[in-house]
C-alpha cells in the first residue's frame, strides 16, 4: 500500500516545519522553562508533554482555541476527545455557572446525578450505575467490582490498550515490540517502573480482533475472571473491531464465566449516544465511562448489571470518593447528556466525520501515500501504515511514526491544533464548521505534496 517515502525528505522537513513551530510558539518554549522549576517537564500530566516543547492554551470558545503566543487553532485535539461539545458551550456553561453560584461541593447525595445517572443507563443499557472523577477510576472500579464477583484475581486486556494509569491495567499499553513474545503467548510487559510483579502476573494479554487467541487462552487459564476491552482501539490511533469480533468476545466470556468490561472511556457519548454498545449491539457485564460524558469537566462513572452492582450495596464492595457526584460535575454533564449532545448532534458529528475521513482518504489515494484514513463518527485520523492495522502488533510493524510526527507538525503550523503523539487520533465536536473540516484536509494535503516530491 502506497508510495516509498524518501527518509531524507521527511527528515529535512521535519527540521523545518519543527523551527517554524518553536518560532510560532515562542513564548510557550520559554515559559517551559519556568514550568520545569515546579513541574516535572513543565507539565501536569505527562501526555501533555511534547516535541519541540509544550504549547500552553489560555482559552477557546466553540471549536477553536488560542495558545500562549496568541495563535489561534481550529481544535481537533478537543482536550483528548472530551470536547465534542465544543468550548465554553453557553448551556453547559450556564448549569456550570449556575451550579457554581449554589455551592460547588457538599460530599452530599443530589437529584442530578440521579438524572445524569437514569440518561447514562438508557444509553449503556445496564441498570445500575455508580460515578467517580476520571478514566482511570471508571476502570479501577470496574476491574475491582469483576474480582469481586468472580472471586477471582487475574485480568485478561488486550495487548496495546490504555485503560489509565492504575497499577493493575498499565501492562503492556505499548510494549516494546522487542520484548512482547510470540503472539500466541504475549509476555506482560510493565508500563512504567514501579508495577508490582505481583500485578503483571495477574494481568495476562490477548491480541486484538482475534477470538481464537482469546478462547484458548481462557481455556488454558481458569484463574481468569474478568476482561477489560476498549471495544475500539483508540490508543493506537483508530483500530475498529472486525464484524463480529466483539459478539464472539461477548459469548466467549459468557462461556468461561468471565466478566466483561467495556472501556468507553474514549467511545462513550462520542462515537453515538450509547458508545460502542449502540453501534455494535453488545453488552457486557460493566462499562467504565469518562471524559466526554462530563462536557469538559471531571468524572468518571462504572455501570453494571444488577447483581454486579448488588455488591456495593450489600458493602462487599468499596466504590467511594470525595467528589464523587460533585455538583459541577453532574450540573455539566445533565447539559451535556441531555440539552446538547440530542440526535441531532450525533448526526451532524456522523456527517462531519465522514467529510473528514472522504478527504483525507482523498489525498491518501492521489498522493499514493502508505497510509490511509480510519474513523468512527466524531473519532478518526490518517493511520501512516503500509498495511491495514489490525492489533497492537500490526501497528508496532507497520506504524510510521517520523510521517505521523511530521503530519501533527503540519498542522500545528497551519493552524490546526491536532493532538500529539502517535497514539492519538482527532476528535470532532459539534462547533466544527465544514470549512474547519476541509481545512484540516487541505493542510493534510499540502503535507502529502511536499513528502511525495521527488
Ligand atoms: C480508553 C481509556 N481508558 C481510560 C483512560 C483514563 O482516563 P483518565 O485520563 O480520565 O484517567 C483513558 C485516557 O486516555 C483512555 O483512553
Amino acid at each position: 500500500m502506497g508510495t516509498n517515502i524518501n527518509p531524507d525528505r521527511v527528515a529535512d522537513l521535519t527540521k523545518s516545519m519543527e523551527e517554524a513551530l518553536r518560532l510560532r510558539t515562542k513564548t510557550s518554549g520559554e515559559f517551559v522553562e519556568e514550568a520545569k522549576q515546579v513541574l516535572p517537564s513543565g507539565v501536569a500530566s505527562s501526555f501533555q508533554d511534547q516535541l519541540p516543547h509544550p504549547v500552553y492554551i489560555v482559552e477557546g470558545s466553540g471549536s477553536r482555541v488560542v495558545d500562549l503566543d496568541g495563535n489561534n487553532y481550529a481544535d481537533f485535539h478537543n482536550g483528548f476527545g472530551v470536547m465534542v461539545v465544543g468550548h465554553a458551550h453557553p448551556t453547559i456553561a450556564a448549569a456550570i455557572a449556575d451550579a457554581a453560584s449554589k455551592g460547588t461541593h457538599f460530599a452530599a447525595p443530589n437529584e442530578s446525578s440521579v438524572r445524569v445517572a437514569r440518561e447514562l443507563s438508557r444509553r449503556f443499557r445496564l441498570p445500575k450505575v455508580r460515578f467517580s472523577n476520571s478514566g482511570t477510576e471508571a476502570t479501577l472500579d470496574a476491574v475491582r467490582l469483576a474480582r469481586a464477583f468472580t472471586g477471582k484475581d487475574a485480568l485478561l486486556k488486550i495487548e496495546g490498550s490504555y485503560h489509565g494509569h492504575h497499577d493493575a491495567v498499565m501492562v503492556s499499553v505499548h510494549p516494546d515490540p522487542t520484548k512482547i513474545g510470540p503472539r500466541a503467548q504475549p509476555v506482560s510487559v510493565p508500563q512504567s517502573a514501579g508495577i508490582p510483579q505481583s500485578l503483571l502476573d495477574m494481568t495476562v494479554v490477548v491480541p486484538f480482533n482475534d477470538p481464537d487467541a482469546l478462547d484458548s487462552t481462557l481455556a488454558a487459564n481458569k484463574d481468569i475472571g474478568s476482561m477489560i476491552i476498549e471495544p475500539i482501539m483508540l490508543n493506537i490511533g483508530v483500530v475498529p473491531p472486525d464484524d463480529g469480533y466483539l459478539q464472539a468476545v461477548r459469548e466467549i466470556t459468557r462461556k468461561h464465566g468471565v466478566m466483561l468490561i467495556f472501556d468507553e472511556v474514549k467511545t462513550g457519548a462520542t462515537v453515538a449516544a450509547g458508545g460502542a454498545v449502540e453501534i455494535y449491539g453488545v453488552v457486557p457485564d460493566l462499562v467504565a465511562l469518562a471524559k466526554a460524558t462530563g462536557g469538559g469537566t471531571p468524572i468518571g462513572a462504572v455501570l453494571g448489571t444488577e447483581e454486579i452492582m448488588a455488591q456495593i450495596a450489600e458493602g462487599t464492595v468499596a466504590q467511594m470518593g470525595t467528589f464523587n457526584g460533585n455538583p459541577l460535575s453532574m450540573a455539566a454533564a445533565e447539559a451535556t447528556l441531555t440539552q446538547v449532545l440530542d440526535e441531532a448532534a450525533y448526526r451532524r458529528l456522523d456527517e462531519i466525520g465522514k467529510r473528514i475521513l472522504d478527504g483525507c482518504q482523498d489525498v491518501c489515494d492521489r498522493y499514493n501515500l502508505p497510509a490511509y484514513a480510519v474513523g468512527v463518527s466524531s473519532k478518526g485520523c490518517v493511520m501512516f501504515a503500509d498495511e491495514q492495522v489490525v492489533d497492537y502488533r500490526s501497528y508496532a510493524e507497520h506504524f510510521n511514526e517520523s510521517l505521523n510526527y511530521l503530519g501533527w507538525l503540519y498542522h500545528m503550523v497551519n493552524g490546526v491544533y491536532m493532538t500529539p503523539g502517535a497514539d492519538e487520533q482527532w476528535t470532532l465536536s459539534v462547533t466544527h464548521s465544514d470549512e474547519e473540516i476541509d481545512h484540516y484536509v487541505a493542510v493534510f494535503e499540502e503535507f502529502a505534496k511536499d513528502v511525495t516530491q521527488a
